[in-house]
C-alpha cells in the first residue's frame, strides 16, 4: 500500500469514527430531551431492577406536572448547573455499587471535577437491603458528594431497607410527607416498596447439565403452574425462592417464556470450602423432589428487556447465565426473529454444553447468526469469554454499526468486569458510555 493509500484510509477510518460519535451525541440529546419533560424539580433516578424508576415515577406524579423524570446518567453537569431543585431516588446494587444507569453520572459528575452547586436544593431517598454490608451505600454517596459540590440538602438521605418492609413502608411514608411539606402539593398516591408476587408451582423435571465437568454441577428445572390461574413474567424477570430456614430470598433468571408452559431455571451448585452446598442451590438441585411444591415470588426486571426484533442483538454471559440469555433468544424466536449474536464461556469443552442441542437448531434455523463459545479449561486453547470479544472486534463494530444492543448475563466479577473491560478498550469509553445512555447495554449479573 501506497504511503498515499494509508493516509486516505486513516482518513476514512477517522472520519467514520467522527460520524459515529457525532451520532452517539445526537442519539444522547434525543434520548435527554426524550427523558426531560419541562418540569422545574428534576426527579432522576438510579435503579438496577426497577424499585428506583417506580418509585421515582410515583415521587414524579406527585409533584404534579413539575417534574422532569430521567435515569441518572442522563442527568449532566449543564443540567445540574440549570435545574434549582432535584430528587434522586438510587438503588445499591453489586457490593455497594452504582446501577448500571448511574455509572456515567458518577465517573463523570461524582468522581470528575463537577462545577460547584449552591445554587441547587436535593434530597436522596436511598434504596437498599441491610443484610449487605454497604447498605445503601450508592444513595448515601450520591448524597455525601451533592453535599461537598454545596449543593443543599433539604433532609438527609432517607433509608429504605427492602429486608425491613414494614419499616420501609413507613420511610416511604416520610418521604411522602417531605414532599408535600417542600413543595405543597398533597400525593394522592401511596408509595411502597414493590413488591414481587407469590405463585405457587411444582417440579416436573430436574437434569444434569454437565456431568463430567471440572466446576461444580449445573441443573436444569422445569416447574409447572400449581394452580390454574395464567402466570405472566417478561424475558429477563426474576423468580426469588426462599429455601426452608432461610431467611431472605435467592434469585435466579427465569430461562423461559410463559409460552413454554413451564418456568425453567438453570441453577449451579454452590459449594463452601468444606463441601457443604449452598442453601437454595442445594435445596434445589438435591433436596427438592420432583413432584414437591414450591412457592417463587416473580419480580420484574425492566431494564433486561429484549430490544424490538428489528434491532440486531448481541448476547454475552458465562455459566448459569445461560438462563436470562436463554429467554430472550425465545422470546426473538416467538416475536419475529431478529440477528442474533451469542458468545458464551464455560468450563471445559467436553462437558459444559448447556442447551447444546438448542443452540445447534437456532445456529441451522439462521435464529441464531453466529456462535462464539469460550473454554477456560481447554487443553488446546483456555480462554474466557472477553478474550473472544476482543478477538471478534471488527464484527463487534459492526454489529454496533447496524444498531445492535449488547445484553450481558452471568457472572458479576469473573465474566461481567471482564467484559466491561474489554469493551472499554476495544471501543473506548466515550463509546461504550453512549452506549449504556442510549440503553444499548443491559445487564443481569450476579
Ligand atoms: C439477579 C440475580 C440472578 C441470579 N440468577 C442465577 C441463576 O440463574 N442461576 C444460579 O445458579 N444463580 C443465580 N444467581 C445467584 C443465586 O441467587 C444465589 O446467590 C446462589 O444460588 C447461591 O445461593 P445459595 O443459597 O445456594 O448459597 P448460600 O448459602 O447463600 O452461600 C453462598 C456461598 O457461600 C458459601 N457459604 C455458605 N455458608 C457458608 C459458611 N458458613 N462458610 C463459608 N462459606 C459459606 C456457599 O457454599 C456458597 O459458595 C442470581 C443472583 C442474582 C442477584
Ligand atoms: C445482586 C444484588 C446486590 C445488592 N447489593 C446491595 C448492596 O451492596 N447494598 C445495599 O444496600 N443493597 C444491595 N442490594 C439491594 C438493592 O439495593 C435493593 O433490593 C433495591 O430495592 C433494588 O432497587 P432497584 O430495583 O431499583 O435496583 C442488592 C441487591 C441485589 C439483587
Amino acid at each position: 500500500m501506497s504511503e498515499l493509500e494509508r493516509g486516505l484510509l486513516a482518513g476514512l477510518v477517522g472520519g467514520l469514527y467522527l460520524l459515529f460519535c457525532l451520532w452517539c451525541h445526537y442519539r444522547h440529546r434525543r434520548a435527554t430531551a426524550r427523558a426531560s419533560g419541562d418540569g422545574d424539580i428534576l426527579v432522576a433516578y438510579a435503579s438496577q431492577t426497577g424499585n428506583a424508576i417506580k418509585l421515582a415515577q410515583q415521587s414524579a406524579r406527585a409533584l404534579n406536572g413539575r417534574a422532569r423524570l430521567m435515569p441518572l446518567n442522563q442527568v449532566d453537569s449543564r443540567l445540574l448547573s440549570q435545574m434549582r431543585q432535584a430528587l434522586f431516588v438510587a438503588s445499591t446494587c453489586g457490593d455497594g455499587d452504582a446501577p448500571d444507569n448511574a455509572a456515567v453520572f458518577t465517573r463523570r459528575v461524582l468522581d470528575g471535577k463537577a462545577a460547584k452547586l449552591p445554587h441547587l436544593r436535593f434530597a436522596v431517598l436511598a434504596l437498599g437491603d441491610s443484610q449487605y454490608p454497604d447498605f445503601c451505600a450508592f444513595g448515601q454517596r450520591l448524597h455525601t458528594q451533592l453535599a461537598a459540590l454545596d449543593a443543599q440538602a433539604l433532609a438527609g438521605p432517607l433509608l429504605v431497607d427492602s429486608a425491613r418492609p414494614a419499616a420501609a413502608n413507613q420511610a416511604l411514608a416520610g418521604w411522602r410527607e417531605q414532599l408535600q411539606q417542600w413543595w405543597g402539593q398533597a400525593p394522592v398516591e401511596a408509595s411502597e416498596l414493590p413488591e414481587a408476587s407469590t405463585s405457587h408451582w411444582v417440579l416436573q423435571a430436574r437434569s444434569h447439565l454437565n456431568p463430567g465437568s471440572p466446576g461444580e454441577p449445573l441443573f436444569y428445572l422445569r416447574l409447572s403452574a400449581a394452580t390454574p390461574q395464567a402466570c405472566s413474567w417478561q424475558p429477563g424477570d426474576i423468580a426469588e425462592v426462599t429455601p426452608p430456614g432461610c431467611d431472605i430470598a435467592r434469585h435466579y433468571s427465569i430461562a423461559s417464556l410463559p409460552e413454554d408452559g413451564s418456568l425453567d431455571l438453570v441453577i449451579r451448585r454452590q459449594r463452601d470450602a468444606a463441601g457443604r452446598p449452598g442453601l437454595a442451590s442445594g435445596w434445589l438441585t438435591r433436596e427438592l423432589a420432583c413432584g414437591a411444591g414450591i412457592t417463587l415470588r416473580i419480580s420484574d426486571n425492566p431494564l433486561f428487556r429484549p430490544p424490538a426484533t428489528d434491532i440486531p442483538l448481541i448476547l454475552i454471559g458465562n455459566g448459569s447465565g445461560i438462563a436470562g440469555l436463554r429467554a430472550q433468544l425465545r422470546w426473538r424466536e416467538l416475536h419475529g426473529g431478529g440477528r442474533n449474536w451469542l458468545l458464551f464461556g464455560e468450563r471445559d469443552p467436553a462437558s459444559d454444553h448447556p442447551f447444546a442441542g438448542e443452540l445447534d437448531h437456532w445456529l441451522e434455523s439462521g435464529h441464531l447468526d453466529r456462535i462464539d463459545l469460550a473454554f477456560s479449561r481447554c487443553p488446546e486453547r483456555a480462554c474466557y469469554v472477553q478474550d473472544i470479544l476482543r478477538e471478534r472486534s471488527t464484527a463487534l463494530a459492526a454489529w454496533l454499526a447496524d444498531g445492535a444492543v449488547i445484553m450481558v448475563c452471568g457472572s458479576r466479577q469473573g465474566m461481567a468486569r471482564g467484559v466491561h473491560d474489554t469493551l472499554v478498550d476495544v471501543l473506548g469509553r466515550p463509546a461504550l458510555e453512549a452506549l449504556i445512555q442510549q440503553d444499548r447495554y443491559r445487564r443481569d449479573v450476579y
